[in-house]
């Protein structure tokens, strides 16, 4: 079964971590790409990937960040992020002129060979309960124009496209105006 649960709560840090830094590097270059050190704080010796963990769990605050790993039954296969970055780390200046930078940009990836699974949409429908309850109903993504996946997941969860941007879709959240595919 699948199931999404806060970083927050894990209690076998130890298994997560031995999950995430065995599958992230084994065809994933897509994660690394788009997440970067929050791709890489998960890969390497199990003892740093811990560590990372549980600094991204005490990072966790109501309005500020929230993180989710995805399960697939006991095996910890992807991942979703929301969090305020605040207008100077948002990596694209273009999107951080159009998104208000004072809502959470939302994240997630689920590693291959896991995708396809509905993963995705457990992590995305923990995020976006967390959007309504913790965020003011109000977040921010992009996504590139080639990642149809990407958007599915985003547009289902009530995501609308604010701009194009060259190939990336800026996507805003307004719980108000969300309808839900
Ligand atoms: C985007 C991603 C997280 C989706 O996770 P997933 O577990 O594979 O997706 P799911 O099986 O839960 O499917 C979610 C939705 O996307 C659709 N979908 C999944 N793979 C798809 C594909 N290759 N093409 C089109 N739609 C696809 C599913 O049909 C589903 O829609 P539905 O609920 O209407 O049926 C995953 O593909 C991924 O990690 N991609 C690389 C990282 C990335 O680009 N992240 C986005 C940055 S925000």
């Amino acid at each position: 079964m699948n199931r999404a649960e806060s970083i927050a709560t894990i209690e076998d840090y130890e298994a997560v971590a031995w999950d995430l830094s065995h599958l992230i590097p084994n065809n994933n270059e897509d994660v690394i790409t788009e997440f970067g050190v929050g791709a890489t704080a998960f890969t390497g010796e199990v003892d740093y990937v811990v560590d990372n963990l549980k600094k991204v769990a005490a990072w966790c605050k109501s309005g500020e960040r929230q993180q989710y790993i995805g399960f697939a039954g006991e095996d910890a296969v992807g991942m979703a992020r929301l969090a305020v970055y605040g207008k100077n780390n948002v990596s694209d200046p273009a999107v951080a002129e159009v998104v208000d930078v004072g809502t959470p940009n939302f994240g997630v990836y689920v590693c291959n060979p896991y995708r396809g699974k509905g993963v995705g949409r457990v992590l995305a429908q923990a995020c976006r309960r967390a959007i309504d309850l913790e965020f003011d109903g109000q977040a921010w993504t992009a996504v590139d124009d080639e990642n149809t996946a990407s958007q599915r997941t985003v547009e289902r969860m009530g995501f609308r496209i604010k701009q194009i941007i060259g190939s990336t879709l800026v996507y805003t959240y307004n719980a108000p105006d969300a309808d839900y595919l």
